[in-house]
């Protein structure tokens, strides 16, 4: 199974994210990519993510002869809002610039010359976009239009904004990270613009943001009637409504249980359940 968006680049089924692994990150990229994940998210945000770290993984896992070409990359630009004092470029500079040093930073970070997919971490504004986020955007899209990105993405969207930038950018986003909590529909209205301009929606925090529903005596039934837990219901749940999941286990075993998914299948009532569960 992969997740393919409108300029037809294909995404792997599950991404293994790098969020909080501090000193472990370059452990863990290569048990997550010995256990079979070939989609790996980070960020040029030492607060949350450490990007040179990832890039340490890949070059012992590039020893071990595991390709570049075999792996999808996934990295952000942050805003300075999102950064502390170690800004991976020069705040002070205009948003143009800022981009194109944190790319740059990234992707000596990464020991690569292209990364597969380039998020923007969020935008500035709350509500709407202003100019901020059409300079940031347009920063993008030039990375886009050099081919070294892929794909270009935003995250934690909400469905106006979302809008716009279908609607007015030149080059629309491929992708969407978004937070996806069960009682918003799974973030359905997002999942909808989504849907209609073929942009590949990737979901996190689908277990931690959503304890409340794990016990649902529903997803029980599932889970026992296919012999799993209810956390691979949900991972399975996801990507059955078009969500590429992200985990970011440390554990060995979760991570091949986490894969594992792909071998299920809900019903179609099963899926209607679950996704009209919170609502
Ligand atoms: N764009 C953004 O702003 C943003 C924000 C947050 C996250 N993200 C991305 O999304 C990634 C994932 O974040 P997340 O919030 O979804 O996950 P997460 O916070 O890393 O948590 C996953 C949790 O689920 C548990 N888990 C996973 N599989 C399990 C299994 N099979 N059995 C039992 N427990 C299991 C993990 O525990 P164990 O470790 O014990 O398995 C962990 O506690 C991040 O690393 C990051 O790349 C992006």
């Amino acid at each position: 199974m992969t997740f393919t968006a409108y300029n037809h680049v294909p995404l792997p089924f599950f991404m293994y994210g790098t969020a909080w692994k501090k000193e472990a990150t370059t452990q863990l990229v290569q048990l997550a990519v010995a256990s079979g994940f070939t989609a790996i998210d980070t960020a040029n945000q030492i607060i949350h993510y450490d990007e040179a770290l990832v890039g340490e993984a890949l070059l012992a896992l590039a020893q071990k002869g595991i390709k570049r070409e075999s792996l999808f990359l996934q990295t952000k630009f942050t805003p300075a809002g999102g950064q502390d004092h170690r800004t991976p470029y020069d705040a002070s500079e205009n948003i143009t610039t800022q981009v194109g040093q944190s790319f740059d930073s990234s992707l000596k970070h990464l020991h690569t010359n292209y990364v597969d997919s380039y998020v923007l971490h969020g935008p500035y504004s709350r509500m709407g976009l202003g100019r901020d986020d059409w300079e940031v955007w347009a920063a993008l899209e030039g990375i886009y239009r050099s081919g070294q990105a892929k794909m270009i993405g935003v995250s934690n969207v909400n469905a106006a904004q979302l809008k716009l930038l279908c609607e007015k950018a030149a080059v629309k986003p491929m992708v969407v990270q978004n937070r996806c909590y069960a009682v918003l529909g799974w973030d359905q209205e997002v999942r909808e613009i989504c849907r209609a301009n073929r942009i590949v929606y990737q979901g996190f925090s689908l277990l931690t943001a959503n304890q409340q529903i794990l016990g649902h005596p529903g997803i029980w039934a599932i889970a026992k009637r296919l012999g799993t837990s209810p956390l691979q219901v949900i991972f399975r749940f996801a990507m059955q409504i078009g969500i590429l999941p992200l985990t970011g286990t440390s554990n060995e075993r979760h991570m091949k249980e986490d894969l594992s998914v792909i071998n299920m299948e809900l019903s179609p009532e099963e899926t209607r359940l679950i996704e009209t569960i919170a609502v």
